[in-house]
């Protein structure tokens, strides 16, 4: 028998940052993970799809856009098994920094496979056989979630392959089926695309990303993708697939039509599902909602007042730093501060080619909550920067209140849009106007002036690109007080 003042189950970036936070804080921590440290996004999620999608675009930079700019690149080539290497090297660095933090601010790390014996006890069932009880005065879950299997495509790590395997192969396929095109197929695809895989995608809905991000940035990745030689098909549901050889033929039912696509290899990529069904929490009584997320208050407190719920288990968005962010939370409310989750925006990127980054509303999402909006947008075709980049595609598009100025949402797609959008973040929880940002400096030549210069575009007098004067708006108008 264990006891502990903190139990963390999880070590993903909910889970690490939470530990080290309540150990900040003077609390006793124990740290439960069934792997290794720092989750999916460190081991086989965000860091080494990152590291891979780097590499496909240098590949794809030297053999698209250095010769406009007179370099000869010669024949290029990938050796995906050193590729593999250095992609593990990185994840290496990264979780074993984050093993040397959880030590040096004194959280125990205990490898098992943790489920709640009752609301204060928990068993571990360690890999060497052995079943620990850990007793705490407080539990925090932050285990996480997994990819969805659909009917006929069960995951096979050979030809039905889930995001893990796909960060993993040490061959090109020729060809790859991507079903699903959200967030992680059109990462993963666009990825394999550069590195010469025929990619085909294989989508339900109406368009890719349909209703997840502003529409006009789905369209340039799409148009990107199309150019690039990649098969989108949409209003498609995949039904099954045959096997004959090494080649693979998925049926799929387009507008109610069956049709096949040839492949070697099948991604499935149709949402993650949250781990809330491995830990023995209906014995406890702790509820989950219909879609298997833990419910949690604002301060991430699930109706069992000592045990906590945070990341992508407790509801969406499921994203890494929304994560880190709830575990702060939950560790302060432990040690006793008066903390609530109370954010205006959770930013999101999505790395594809170019990138989408947005933060806040988009203009449909304002119109409905009531707003009458203005909108500035500035192309990264008229920034000097993104010009000597070869990033010419894309644009910076603000959301304002027509009534006040004040900054609703921002969307960006484009080249290292990644980068430009946490300006927008902290301009949308500072409750900021499209003034304060256009009599922000922002250094030159560089991407986020154009978060300046779409700033004025919303205001209606942009510098580096022509709008028609709006009479209705004076030059320079001072915002009514907030
Ligand atoms: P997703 O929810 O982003 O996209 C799934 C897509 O699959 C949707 O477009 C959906 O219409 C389609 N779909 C569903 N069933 C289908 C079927 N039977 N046939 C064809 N299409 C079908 O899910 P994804 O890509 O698996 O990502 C899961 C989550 O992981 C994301 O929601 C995101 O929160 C997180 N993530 C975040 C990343 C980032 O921050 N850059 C990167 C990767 C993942």
């Amino acid at each position: 028998m264990k006891q502990t003042e903190v139990c963390v189950i999880g070590s993903g970036p909910g889970g690490y940052v939470a530990a080290i936070k309540a150990a900040q804080l003077g609390k006793k921590v124990l740290v439960i993970d069934r792997d290794k440290v720092g989750g999916v996004c460190l081991n086989c999620g965000c860091i080494p799809s990152k590291a891979l999608i780097t590499a496909a675009g240098f590949y794809d930079k030297m053999q698209n856009g250095a010769a406009e700019m007179g370099i000869t690149a010669g024949k290029t080539s990938v050796d995906m098994t050193k590729l593999q290497t250095w992609k593990q090297g990185v994840v290496n660095k990264l979780t074993g920094g984050v093993g040397q933090l959880l030590k040096a601010n004194g959280c125990e790390y205990m490898t098992g496979e943790a489920k709640f014996k009752s609301p204060k006890e928990l068993e571990v069932k360690t890999a060497d056989g052995k079943t620990e009880v850990i007793q705490a005065t407080s539990f925090i879950i932050a285990t996480g979630s997994r990819p969805i299997e659909i009917p006929g495509f069960a995951f096979d790590q050979k030809n039905v392959l889930s995001s893990t395997e796909a960060l993993s192969l040490d061959d090109l396929p020729k060809r790859l089926a991507v079903i699903g095109g959200g967030y992680i197929g059109l990462e993963i695809g666009s990825f394999y695309q550069k590195f010469g895989v025929e990619v085909t995608i294989i989508e339900a809905t109406k368009g890719i990303l349909t209703g997840v991000v502003d529409s006009d940035c789905s369209q340039v990745v799409a148009r990107k993708l199309k150019k690039k030689g990649v098969n989108i098909i949409v209003n498609a549901k995949a039904i099954s697939f045959k096997k004959s050889g090494s080649d693979l033929s998925v049926t799929i039912s387009v507008d109610g039509k069956e049709q096949t696509v040839a492949t070697d290899k099948i991604l499935v990529t149709v949402g993650r599902k949250p781990n809330s069904d491995q830990l023995g929490l209906s014995a406890i009584g702790l509820k989950i909602d219909a879609k298997g997320f833990i419910q949690v208050d604002k301060q991430l407190r699930t109706n069992i007042s000592h045990i906590f719920a945070i990341g992508d288990i407790a509801g969406q968005p499921m994203l890494a730093h929304k994560a880190s962010r709830e575990g702060i939370i939950a560790a302060e409310v432990i040690a006793g501060k008066n903390v609530v989750m109370d954010v205006k925006t959770i930013p999101a990127v999505i790395f594809t080619d170019p990138e989408i980054a947005s933060a806040g509303m988009t203009v449909e999402e304002a119109q409905s909550k009531g707003f009458e909006v203005k909108v500035g947008q500035f192309p990264y075709a008229a920034n000097g920067r993104a010009l000597s980049m070869l990033e010419s595609e894309g644009f910076v598009k603000i959301v304002t209140d027509k009534k006040n100025n004040v900054v609703l949402g921002v969307h960006i797609v484009g080249g290292e849009a990644s980068q430009v959008i946490s300006e927008a973040a902290l301009a949308i929880e500072m409750g900021a106007t499209a003034e304060d940002i256009a009599s922000t400096i922002h250094p030159h030549p560089t991407l986020p002036e154009m978060m300046m210069e779409a700033a004025e575009a919303a205001l209606g007098h942009p510098i580096h690109i022509f709008v028609k004067p709006d009479r209705e708006r004076p030059l320079r108008p001072t915002s009514p007080p907030r």
